[in-house]
């Protein structure tokens, strides 16, 4: 198979156009951060737990700090984070800190930014998020056994001058595969998982319960955080009955309110809602059912109960500078990921990007190179007929096309969701330097192959 990593004039491209996709960037995406202005300091324990899991039974995880998912970090944009991970775990780990845009040694990805901390040793991260928004964290290794365990957690930046949400909530939802005790299935990155869609699990939980419930009373209005942490599922949770509005993809404000219609979240993704609960609701429940499947299922309910609230009346906050990107056609492409499968390796089923899995790759390294502060156009293209949300660490990009079709998203993503043969565009302007990995967050995908990485040299211009 041939594999096109560079493509040929790849520098030729048309430079005026480039030149205006640049600037419309620029206008859009903080290129550095905030001026930190104090630090907030986090330990966080890795170790095998026992907790009061689906309602309460006691439940054997891995766990930071004994609780799945693991503690809430929050911090807000301009603080600095300090993280000191201690690994008690019988592996060794690290954490990768989804989304946040952090220096290229913080970035968690074993034998690529940082040995693995073995069991019994520590490691202390340290960034200043660029964006305020929600972000998750999990380990970066054996990451479909670890974070099946229980191993995730949630990082919230707030904004500089919060708006008065009457509350600011948060739903993590996850899957699990349960066998009779309950018990977690023993078996990680079985032929089955990899021949299809990843592990997708018996039972699943919102913020670790089965019967998540949220109490609200009329009036409210509400920001809603939705991160999905599952190894495999993807949640399309419909809020129809409601008055939601998606704010925030992937931790980044959108362009403007939008529908919540449709809502998609594959492993990795997370989305905002602005919430706002119509006094006529009052004494009712709204079931939140997920439809991404033929077996539509109730992920949580919103009770509406007790006195009404006056609503708090403001524009949620947005990113109207986030460009269109319509001219790409004028960006030659930079590269082309195919993503397929093939019969072999430790599991019987490898999955590969241009025909290679991650050991292969690491071996060659012949990463696409991107140069910082360009514009590139990315093309993958989904040979096979499962599915593969494709994350790529450090940055964060717009989906320009899906199969040949130009496509307006409204909002920057760190992860997009494949389709069964569906060929994805994307553009983006790397701005942080280093080494960062490229992959499908289906996690057992990952764990047969499905890894990349692309380099961001230093720019020249660098003081
Ligand atoms: Cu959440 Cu490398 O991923
Ligand atoms: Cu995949």
């Amino acid at each position: 198979m041939t594999v096109a990593s560079h493509l040929p004039g790849a520098e030729a491209t048309d430079k005026p156009v480039e030149a205006r996709l640049l600037a419309e960037f620029q206008q859009a995406y903080p290129s550095a951060g905030p001026t930190p202005s104090g630090e907030v300091s986090f330990e966080l324990r890795a170790a095998p737990s026992e907790v009061p899991q689906f309602d309460g039974r006691p439940f054997s995880v891995w766990a930071y700090n004994e609780q799945v998912p693991g503690p809430v970090l929050r911090v807000r944009l301009g603080e600095s984070v300090r993280v000191v991970l201690h690994n008690e775990l019988p592996q060794p780990t690290t954490i990768h800190w989804h989304g946040v845009r952090v220096p290229n040694a913080m970035d968690g990805v074993p034998g690529v930014t940082q040995p693995p901390v073995p069991p019994g040793g520590s490691f202390t991260y340290q960034f200043t998020p660029k964006d305020a928004g929600t972000f998750w964290f999990h380990p970066h290794v054996r990451t479909s056994e670890q974070v099946e365990r229980g191993l995730y957690g949630v990082l919230i930046v707030d904004d500089a001058d919060p708006l008065p949400w009457t509350r600011d909530e948060l739903w993590v939802l996850d899957d699990w595969l349960l066998v009779a005790g309950p018990e977690l299935y023993p078996e990680f990155n079985t032929r089955r998982d990899l021949a299809h869609d990843g592990r997708w699990g018996n039972l699943t939980t919102v913020n670790g319960s089965h019967r998540e419930e949220l109490v609200v009373r009329p009036g409210e209005r509400i920001r809603l955080r939705l991160a999905n942490t599952a190894n495999g599922r993807v949640f399309a949770p419909d809020f129809s009955g409601l008055d939601a509005q998606v704010i925030a993809v992937d931790g980044m404000y959108t362009a403007r309110p939008l529908p919540a219609e449709g809502l998609v979240l594959a492993p990795g993704n997370r989305l905002d809602l602005d919430l706002k609960i119509a006094p006529e609701l009052a004494g009712r429940t709204i079931e939140i059912i997920d439809r991404f499947t033929r077996r539509p299922f109730t992920i949580a309910r919103i009770r509406v109960a007790g006195e009404a609230v006056p609503q708090p009346q403001f524009t949620p906050p947005s990113n109207p500078r986030i460009p269109r990107w319509e001219d790409i056609e004028a960006v030659k492409p930079r590269a082309d990921y195919v993503l397929d499968a093939r019969t072999g390796g430790e599991y019987g089923i490898e999955w590969t990007i241009n025909g290679r899995v991650w050991e292969e790759a690491l071996i060659e390294e012949e990463f696409s190179r991107l140069e910082p502060g360009r514009f590139h156009r990315l093309t993958f293209t989904n040979a096979s007929f499962r599915l593969h949300p494709m994350h790529l660490h450090g940055q964060f990009f717009k989906v320009l096309s899906r199969n040949g079709q130009p496509v307006d998203e409204p909002f920057f993503r760190d992860t997009v969701l494949l389709r069964r043969k569906e060929t994805v565009d994307i553009g983006l302007v790397p701005l942080d330097w280093g080494r960062w990995v490229l992959h499908c967050h289906i996690l057992e995908h990952a764990a047969a192959g499905m890894m990349t990485a692309v380099d961001v040299p230093e720019a020249s211009d660098r003081r």
